[in-house]
């Protein structure tokens, strides 16, 4: 082959090149052209490379010279086009517009209250209209709200370790619950009557409803933690009648329809005379929780003067209620965090 025959093929391979890279529209046909030009052993490149060969001596420079920038150029060309490609996602798929507006949307998916959050919300409500304010306590307690102030004493086995989820005592490894400065996890929310109790005079008219603590083993009815409703009402002249009467219309409230209540007796320390508290519910008597009239010694606890005010107090299981409300039949399904199941509430 002459120089100028050599010379004319390269500016033809270099043109052919440079059109069909800039216009190239998606990776495979990049990669096509890459093997065309540049391919190692058929690449056109590569088959004007060796005729290189057959040149005259004294041509070879000047072929040489020519050869290593159209090299060069296709190569440089091969660059542009990869990273043009890179950038431009569409280009890949170049099928279909980017959005097609008549798609349904995706919807976000919110997420809302847990049941019993729920619950908590609608029982403050409820109580409130019936003048009840709400209070929080710690669930972290000593032994003095949770039991001594309750009228509970240190033989009770109420205050078993077994019963209870008592804290090692700060510094040591050891579980102490004589210790005057024990602490446990609260075992039931009458631990903020007392609270209440030591900061405000009568009267008073407050609910509370927290976290409580027990070591049960978790079956369909009991679970570790639970919620309460505590109640209480510290006024002259409260009596148990009263008493009934919140009782009834909280619960007709709450579980729609006209609840019947009964009181069976019962016996808590802090309460005197003390009850079980039962709704009529679907055809069966279910019980709610306990309730009573605030024993003296607890109003002598906090300082009250028990011939001057009486009071009573009620406490109710939150889970129990919302479960009857919603029809749920294992208090484990409330806490096993299965979006699935508490999507439905
Ligand atoms: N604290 C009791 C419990 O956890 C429930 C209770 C009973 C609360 C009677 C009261 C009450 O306020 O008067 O079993």
């Amino acid at each position: 082959m002459s120089l100028p025959a050599f010379l004319t093929a390269l500016d033809a391979l270099v043109a052919e090149a440079s059109r069909s890279l800039t216009t190239v529209g998606d990776v495979e046909g990049l990669e096509e052209l890459r093997v065309r030009f540049t391919g190692a052993k058929n690449g056109q490149l590569k088959s004007i490379q060796k005729i290189m060969g057959s040149l005259q001596a004294d041509e070879r420079p000047a072929a040489g010279k020519r050869f290593n920038e159209v090299r060069d150029a296709v190569q440089l060309s091969l660059d542009e086009a990869t990273a043009r490609l890179q950038s431009s996602p569409t280009a890949k798929k170049s099928q279909g517009p980017l959005l097609d507006p008549t798609l349904p949307g995706i919807r976000p998916r919110l997420g809302h209250l847990h049941p019993i959050t729920q619950t908590i919300e609608h029982l403050k409500e409820i109580m409130g209209r019936l003048g009840f304010t709400t209070t929080e306590g710690p669930e972290i307690e000593d032994t003095w709200h949770n039991f001594v102030a309750l009228n509970i004493p240190e033989d009770h086995p109420a205050r078993d370790p077994l019963d209870n989820f008592y804290l090692a005592t700060a510094g040591k490894n050891s579980v102490d619950p004589a210790a005057p400065d024990a602490m446990l996890l609260r075992s039931q929310t009458s631990t903020v009557q007392i609270r209440v109790m030591e900061q405000r005079q009568p009267p008073l008219r407050i609910i509370s409803l927290g976290r409580v603590y027990r070591p049960d083993a978790a079956d369909a009815t009991h679970f570790p933690m639970f919620h309460q409703m505590e109640g209480l009402w510290v006024d002259r002249h409260v009596t148990m009648s009263q008493l009934k009467s919140v009782l009834r219309m909280f619960a007709t409230s709450y579980l729609g329809s006209d609840v019947h209540i009964r009181f069976r007796p019962s016996f808590f320390p802090f309460t005197e005379p003390s009850v079980e508290v039962d709704y009529f519910w679907n055809d069966n008597w279910v019980e709610f929780g306990g309730a009573g009239m605030v024993d003296p010694n607890v109003l002598a606890a906090v300082g009250y003067d028990s011939e001057e005010y009486s009071g009573f107090a009620f406490g109710l299981g939150v889970e129990r209620l919302c479960m009857r409300r919603y029809a749920i039949t294992d208090i484990r399904d409330l806490f096993r965090s299965d979006v699935r199941f508490l999507r439905q509430f």
